[in-house]
C-alpha cells in the first residue's frame, strides 16, 4: 500500500509520537528501496553507502530474499523454536557451522539482535569456563542492552545517564598502538587471567570507526588467550557476512575463534543473529538455558538460507573484495587531493575516510556531520562512525553496480570539494 504521508507530516508524527531517544541521522522518509538505491516518499532517488549500518550486503529487496519471505509467510511465521522446531533453522545452524573458520565440530545458537547473540556469547563463556570476567576493548561496539552498553566503549550517545553498569567487564586498549603482548601487564594491573571468561573482539572494530589492527595481532592475542583458559570471541556483527572480502574477518588473521557472533547482513534485514563456536563449548548450557521466543524466526531463517545461497551464486565475496580495491584507490587518490583526510580505515569494502583538521589533526567531527547532510542532498545516504565521530565509513550492499557506485563517488567527492571550502 503507498504511503499517502509526505515527508513533513511523518516528521510532524514521529515528533509526536517516537521517543527522542531513537533518533535518525536523517530524515529520509523511504517509500522503497531496492539493490543500493533508495526511494523517499516524494519519489526521490538516493544511492546507499549506508545499508541500513552494514545490514544490506546482498541488497535490497533482493528477488531471492523476498521469494524466500514470502514463501515461508504463506507456510508460517512462527510456532517458536522452543515448542514446535522446523527445518530452516537447523539446516541454516548445520550451514553456518560449516562456513565459519575452524575445521572442528561446532554448533550454532539462533537469536534476535547483534546485541543479544554477544549478550549470549557471554553467557554460554561464563557457563563453560566457570569465570566471571570479560575483557573488551577501547573503541569497542557490542550493543545497547545492558551487559553490552557495559561491553561498549563510546559513552555519548550510548552509556551516557545509563549506569550503574553490569560488573565484571575489563577494557584494555586495541591494536597496534598497545598491541596484545600488553595483555600480559594487563593480567597484572587489571584482573586476574584465571577469573576471565572470554576476550571479546570485532576483528575489524566497526562503530569505534573501522579500525583493522596489523597482521599478526590476533593470532597473537589468540594464544595468550589459550595459553590461560580464556575463550576468544570474535564479535563479526559489522565485519562479518563478506563486508572485508572473507566471510568473517578474522580469517585475514588466520585465526579460528571460540565463538563468533553474526547478525546484521545474516538475514538481509529480518532480525536473526547467532552464536556459533565450538560444539564442547555451545553444548555446555543446561537444555533450556538459552533462547527466546522468537529466536530463530522462521521468516529470518529462509531469508538466511537465501542471502548464504545468493553469496555463492553470485560471488560476493569476490565482489567485496573488487569493491575495496576500487574504494581504496578512490580514497588514496583524494587523501592527495583534500587536506581534511587523514587516515584511510578499514578492510576490503569495510573502509573509512578519517577526517582531521589544523596542525594538530584533530578529529574533524563537525566536518563529517556536514559532509553526510552535503552528500544527502545530493542523493547519496553516508555514515559517520569513530569515537570522535569524525569517519565516513562506507558500507555499500556488495552487490552495487558500477555505475551507481561512480554516482556515489562522484557525489562524495563534490561533498570533501565543498566541505573544504
Ligand atoms: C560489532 C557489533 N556488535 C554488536 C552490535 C549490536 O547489534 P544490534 O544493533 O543488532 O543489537 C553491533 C551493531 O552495530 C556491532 O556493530
Amino acid at each position: 500500500m503507498p504511503d499517502n504521508f509526505n515527508a513533513e507530516q511523518l516528521g510532524n508524527l514521529r515528533n509526536t509520537y517516537v521517543s527522542a531517544g531513537h533518533a535518525s541521522s536523517t530524515n529520509l522518509y523511504v517509500e522503497s528501496a531496492r539493490g543500493a538505491v533508495i526511494r523517499d516518499v516524494a519519489g526521490r532517488e538516493y544511492i546507499d553507502f549506508a545499508g541500513g549500518i552494514a545490514v544490506m550486503n546482498v541488497g535490497h529487496s533482493h528477488p531471492k530474499v523476498v521469494a524466500a519471505i514470502r514463501d515461508q509467510a504463506e507456510k508460517f511465521t512462527h510456532t517458536c523454536f522452543m515448542v514446535n522446531p522446523y527445518g530452516s533453522a537447523v539446516r541454516l545452524a548445520e550451514k553456518l557451522c560449516r562456513i565459519t573458520p575452524g575445521d572442528f565440530p561446532k554448533k550454532a545458537l539462533f537469536v534476535n539482535s547483534g546485541a543479544e547473540a554477544v549478550e549470549n556469547a557471554v553467557k554460554i563463556a561464563r557457563y563453560y569456563t566457570k569465570r566471571p570476567a570479560i575483557i573488551v576493548f577501547e573503541n569497542a561496539y557490542h550493543g545497547r542492552t545492558l551487559l553490552t552498553m557495559t561491553m561498549t566503549s563510546r559513552v555519548k550517545p550510548y552509556k551516557f545517564g545509563f549506569g550503574p553498569f553490569a560488573p565484571e567487564v575489563y577494557r584494555m586498549p586495541f591494536g597496534d598502538v598497545i598491541g596484545p603482548e600488553k595483555l600480559k601487564d594487563f593480567f597484572i594491573k587489571h584482573v586476574n587471567p584465571e577469573a576471565v571468561a572470554a576476550v571479546v573482539a570485532e576483528p575489524v572494530q566497526g562503530e569505534g570507526g573501522f579500525i583493522a589492527p596489523p597482521p599478526g595481532y590476533f593470532q597473537e592475542l589468540f594464544k595468550i588467550c589459550h595459553d590461560n583458559g580464556i575463550l576468544f570471541v570474535a564479535d563479526e556483527i559489522q565485519s562479518g557476512m563478506g563486508r572485508t572480502g572473507k566471510m568473517f574477518a578474522i580469517e585475514h588473521w588466520e585465526v579460528e575463534p571460540d565463538l563468533i557472533t553474526v547478525a546484521k547482513s545474516l538475514a538481509a534485514g529480518l532480525p536473526l543473529s547467532a552464536v556459533v563456536g565450538r560444539q564442547e563449548i555451545m553444548d555446555a548450557v543446561h537444555p533450556g538455558g538459552l533462547g527466546g521466543t522468537y529466536s530463530a524466526n522462521p521468516l529470518a531463517c529462509r531469508a538466511a538460507l537465501a542471502v548464504l545461497e545468493i553469496f555463492e551464486e553470485e560471488d560476493l565475496l569476490k565482489k567485496a573484495q573488487a569493491l575495496g580495491k576500487k574504494l581504496k584507490e578512490r580514497f588514496e587518490k583524494w587523501q592527495d587531493q583534500f587536506s581534511i583526510i587523514g587516515e584511510i580505515r578499514g578492510l576490503g569494502a569495510m573502509l573509512g575516510l578519517e577526517l582531521i583538521k589544523g596542525a594538530d589533526k584533530a578529529p574533524a567531527a563537525d566536518e563529517a556531520k556536514q559532509l553526510a547532510s552535503v552528500c544527502l542532498e545530493k542523493g547519496l545516504v553516508i555514515l559517520t562512525c569513530g569515537s570522535y565521530g569524525n569517519i565516513i565509513r562506507i558500507l555499500a550492499p556488495l552487490i552495487i553496480s558500477d555505475e551507481q557506485l561512480e554516482k556515489g563517488l562522484a557525489i562524495l567527492e563534490q561533498g570533501l570539494a565543498q566541505i573544504s571550502g
